[in-house]
């Protein structure tokens, strides 16, 4: 007899030596999310946001190029920029040095009265980066694999999906802070076991729950169901692009989703873990050229309204069970055939979870 893998040990949600442990090797090796292309949509655009604690920024360059940087001056480490903004130039707000957009040292104020200072060899440090479907993602390990090696098909297919993904461009992001570990809220993400119970307007108004099923493509997630009642949708959905009547996701481990609801309608979720019972979501919306869109921001209000709303009671629920000194992991309910009923998507990313850190912690 095998015995069933059970769900993985409270410590890993609640020890802040694991979050620490994994905010310095799992959140600096893998692919997060930065920004998206049109908040740099002109030579000198830049972008700033945090990734594993780091501070970093975005920036279109003189050739177009998008270009990421650990946002600090190499001079004595005052931070560069802040926000979001435009300049033909860098400059530091400490001493004035200068850089180019694409990170060389330009010039500084009386470095020439040093002797032997060699401009050349300072340039800010450039962190990896790739353009997604017109999002940026980083990763702060240099040896990283593309993209396309981590999640293979993912571009491929979300272009199909998304055939107008050019045009598209943040309506909103709506943020929502979470009382819980981040993998709380991912595995959370993760399964539909729940969605029943859970998320009547979701179950019964967007998806058919008998036919959800997920599976890794590589170390993507891939959601697809059938929907429910498409003539009753709550807006239209034709529109004239094929899967226009289908819902898809792409879960990129570990932080970031692709969904695409029927009308080919993208939103996003994106994680950022604070400490280790602290996670904010962001729900992405986009419309073509971010322009006022009534549809997208009723989907966006009445997701809010129901699936986020209930989902957040779950995962702090949840988050208060594994402090609690009564509960010992339970078996994860896997189904071979797969199913909305199985969580074989949990057990996927519990191991990922504990390959990131194994090794590393001992206890
Ligand atoms: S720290 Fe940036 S110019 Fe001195
Ligand atoms: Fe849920």
């Amino acid at each position: 007899m095998t015995e069933p893998i059970r769900s993985l040990d409270a410590r890993y949600y609640t020890d802040p030596e694991i979050f620490q442990l994994e905010s310095a090797g799992l959140l600096s090796s893998t692919w997060q999310f930065g920004c998206h292309a049109s908040q740099l949509s002109e030579k000198g655009s830049y972008a700033s946001f945090e990734i594993a604690g780091e501070s970093l920024f975005a920036v279109r360059g003189r050739d177009d190029q998008i270009r990421v940087f650990y946002n600090v001056c190499q001079h004595r480490a005052h931070q560069l920029v802040n926000g979001t903004g435009k300049s033909s130039v860098l400059v530091c707000p400490y001493h004035a040095w200068t850089y180019e957009l694409s990170g060389e040292l330009r010039s500084g104020p009386n470095i020439k009265a040093v002797e032997g200072f060699d401009k050349s060899s300072i340039c800010l440090t450039e962190v990896r980066s790739e353009e997604f479907l017109g999002f940026i993602f980083v990763n702060l390990d240099p040896e990283a694999a593309p993209m396309d090696d981590w999640f293979p098909n993912a571009r491929q297919e979300l272009s199909e999906w998304v055939p107008n993904w050019a045009e598209l461009e943040p309506l909103e992001w709506i943020e929502i802070p979470e009382n819980c570990n981040w993998k709380v809220s991912v595995e959370n993400y993760s399964e539909c076991y729940h969605c029943t119970l859970n998320h009547p307007t979701f179950a019964s108004g967007v998806v058919k729950p008998e036919t959800y099923d997920i599976q890794p493509q590589g170390k993507c997630l891939r959601h697809t169901t059938e929907c429910q009642n498409l003539e009753n949708m709550t807006y239209d959905i034709h529109s004239g692009f094929q899967h226009f009547d289908e819902y898809s996701s792409w879960f990129l481990w570990p932080m970031f989703s692709f969904q695409v609801y029927p009308g080919n309608v993208l939103n996003t979720y994106h994680w950022r873990a604070i400490d280790t019972d602290r996670v904010v979501v962001f729900r992405g919306w986009y419309s073509v050229g971010g322009v006022e869109d009534k549809k997208i921001r009723q989907l966006a209000v009445q997701d809010r309204e129901t699936t986020v709303e209930e989902d957040i009671h779950l995962v702090e629920s949840v988050q208060r069970g594994l402090n609690s000194k009564g509960y010992r992991p339970g078996p994860l309910v896997i189904d071979k055939s797969g199913g909305v009923n199985s969580e074989h998507p949990v057990m996927h990313l519990q191991r990922w979870m504990r390959q990131a850190i194994d090794g590393q912690y001992k206890r």
